[in-house]
């Protein structure tokens, strides 16, 4: 069959920093070739001359209809296939409430968070049905739990986990798995954009294992989620957070 042959493609969002770069470098190692999408045209040159395998760069915006086409279809120019969605780009800056929240603010996290979602999803689903392939997404302990003066970026990361569980619904009879996963704190230049060393310290004491999460510790889950280990698995999202604060 023209345009299948070859090992299996990933596209990584969010892929020139933190999780997303930590998650190209775990398909690399499990010998994905992959399409790096990212709004850093520096990191992501960066990103993917860091990489082993057959590497490609695409500047894309997720949040619009242009860039999650553009990126789906560098992945189909490249190599002709895709076998791999994963949808790491969301991010906030926490500090107020919904009474001091702007419309403008409140659009701007759910069109990162949970549009850009929904936008790489349609734009890739009808390649990943050829190749029966995966999409992970990446939501939030935020999204499942709460999280203090945040409220559009919690309500749009509990719609990645909604959405995730429609998706798999629509899209597993054709052959695709989507699952997700829920971070908690890790050490990203996301978290060290928005807290100080000392929050940072602080948020690590939360966790049962003591410590905030490593971008690599995301990967492993996403990786292991969209390989055949986790054949049977959709439609879940998994929380990667270090073990949750027990009530006393
Ligand atoms: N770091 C954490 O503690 C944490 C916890 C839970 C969930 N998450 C989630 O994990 C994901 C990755 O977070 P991170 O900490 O690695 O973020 P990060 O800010 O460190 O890196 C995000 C990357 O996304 C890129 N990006 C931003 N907007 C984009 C867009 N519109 N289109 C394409 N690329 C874009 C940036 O250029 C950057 O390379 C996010 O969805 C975030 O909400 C992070």
């Amino acid at each position: 069959m023209t345009g299948l042959s070859g090992a299996p493609v990933a596209l990584i969002t969010a892929a020139a920093h933190g999780i997303g770069a930590a998650t190209a470098r775990a398909f690399a190692e499990d010998g994905y070739r992959l399409v790096l999408a990212d709004i850093d045209a520096t990191g992501l040159d960066a990103a993917g001359a860091a990489l082993p395998g057959q590497v490609a760069t695409v500047l894309a915006d997720a949040t619009t209809e242009t860039g999650s086409a553009a990126a789906v279809d560098a992945a189909i120019a490249r190599y002709g296939r895709l076998d791999a969605l994963v949808n790491v780009v969301g991010g906030s800056r926490p500090g107020r409430t919904v009474v001091d929240l702007e419309l403008a603010e409140w659009d701007r996290w759910l069109a990162l968070n949970l549009t850009s979602v929904f936008l790489m999803c349609r734009a890739a689903l009808p390649h990943l049905v050829t190749t029966g392939g995966a999409v992970v997404n990446v939501s939030s302990g935020a999204g499942l739990r709460g999280m203090r003066a945040n409220p559009a970026y919690c309500a749009a990361k509990a719609g990645v986990v909604g959405l995730t569980r429609a998706l798999a619904i629509d899209h597993g009879p054709a052959g695709v798995r989507i699952n997700c996963v829920a971070p908690g704190p890790v050490r990203t230049p996301l978290m060290q954009r928005n807290r100080s060393p000392a929050e940072i310290a602080q948020l690590g004491t939360i966790a049962v294992l003591g410590r905030i999460g490593e971008p690599g510790e995301i990967a492993a889950a996403i990786r292991w989620l969209a390989s055949d280990a986790a054949s049977y698995l959709t439609g879940q999202t998994i929380e990667v957070d270090g073990g949750p604060a027990p009530l006393v």
